[in-house]
């Protein structure tokens, strides 16, 4: 078997994605396509979060469609099996095990500031239950389970990486050197993708259809919403995320997908009109995407290797996560496995 962790002197990646839905160019330029950039020089595990998704109430049938679908996205992205660690959450029971312990060491009051339980609570106010409030502290397992050093995420979770950098922090200092203190990987460029009906909030998978542009829409579905995204009624295609949000949107997103740089898309589109930012940022996205999707569409094809994979990650991440969990059970004074 490659890639095991414990032989190798590189350092540790760890990221992980919810199944909660059909993944958006957000979460592709603020986090998945940065996995398969970062690849070669890290020992890296990517996870489907799927303890996480079942925060808010999730159809079982979708869920584990999209479960899958996630899984597939990984392998389509490129990301070898061999050199990364890709599995389920909930087939390694160590994360939530060590999630109890370390509810242990988090403070109601650390919770209670954390923005994204303010906005997804006051979204399912009718189901805000204890593992919305303790989502931080089970992703700060996921986390300090590996010895992670760096944790690629867009930035919407910084706040969640300082509470689990705080956790393990907080535990070192009463145990001693147990955990490694992850940094977090925010690109410069991309870590906030904003929706495309309203560029004051981030992209995300679960707002309505039209305000996203999917990993797995159709040219035509990309087309059309780019078309319809709002801009503003100045006309000049300048750089400007405060005052310009949703021109600036799209000048990233093409930027990022073309590699072309900010500067040059400037120059190149002074004087043209935000149609033609809109249908080159469209283009930039269905090309982009077409060989993921090509290659999403063979590994959904193929479930039984798509198992084959998960289950091979999830034996390769439990045995590096035993390790962990028997340091953390001896210094906290649990009772010895016999
Ligand atoms: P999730 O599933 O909401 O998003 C997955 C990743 O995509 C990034 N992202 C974005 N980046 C740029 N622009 C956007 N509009 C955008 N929307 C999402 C997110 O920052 C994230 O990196 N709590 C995490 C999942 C998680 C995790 C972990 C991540 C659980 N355990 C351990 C890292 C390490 C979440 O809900 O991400």
């Amino acid at each position: 078997m490659q890639g095991e962790i414990k032989t190798s002197k590189k350092p540790v990646i760890f990221s992980g994605i919810q199944p909660s839905g059909r993944l958006t160019v957000g979460n592709y330029i603020g986090s998945l396509r940065n996995f398969k950039l970062l690849e070669d020089n890290y020992n890296s595990l990517y996870c489907v979060v799927d303890m996480h998704a079942i925060t808010v109430r999730q159809d079982p049938t979708e869920l584990r469609r999209n479960i899958s679908e996630l899984a597939a996205l990984y392998l389509a992205v490129g990301l070898d099996p061999n050199k990364n660690i890709l599995y389920c959450q909930s087939h390694v029971p160590a994360h939530a095990e060590l999630a109890w312990v370390l509810n242990c060491f988090t403070y109601m009051g650390e919770l209670q500031r954390m923005t994204q339980y303010k906005d997804k609570s006051a979204k399912h106010v009718d189901n805000i239950n204890a593992g919305l409030f303790t989502y931080p502290v089970l992703m700060a397992a996921d986390i300090l389970l590996y010895q992670t050093d760096v944790v690629p995420v867009g930035a919407d979770q910084k706040q969640h990486l300082e509470i689990a950098r705080d956790i393990a922090v907080r535990f070192n200092n009463i145990y001693g050197d147990v955990l490694v203190v992850p940094e977090p990987y925010i690109p410069k460029l991309g870590a906030k993708i904003l929706s495309l009906k309203d560029p004051l909030r981030k992209m995300s998978k679960s707002d309505p259809e039209d305000t996203f542009i999917g990993m797995l829409d159709s040219p035509d579905m990309i087309r059309k919403k780019m078309k319809r995204a709002v801009t503003d009624s100045d006309a000049r295609i300048k750089y400007d995320p405060e005052n310009k949000p949703g021109v600036s949107n799209l000048m990233s997103i093409l930027s990022i997908l073309t590699g072309r740089g900010i500067d040059a898309i400037e120059a190149d589109y002074a004087g043209k009109g935000y149609g033609v930012l809109k249908a080159e940022a469209a283009e930039a996205c269905i090309e982009a995407l077409a060989p993921i999707q090509a290659e999403h569409k063979r590994w959904m094809a193929d479930q039984a290797e798509l198992n084959r994979v998960l289950k091979d990650g999830a034996e390769r991440a439990s045995r590096i996560a035993a390790r962990t969990m028997a340091k953390v059970r001896k210094k906290v004074g649990l009772a010895p496995l016999f």
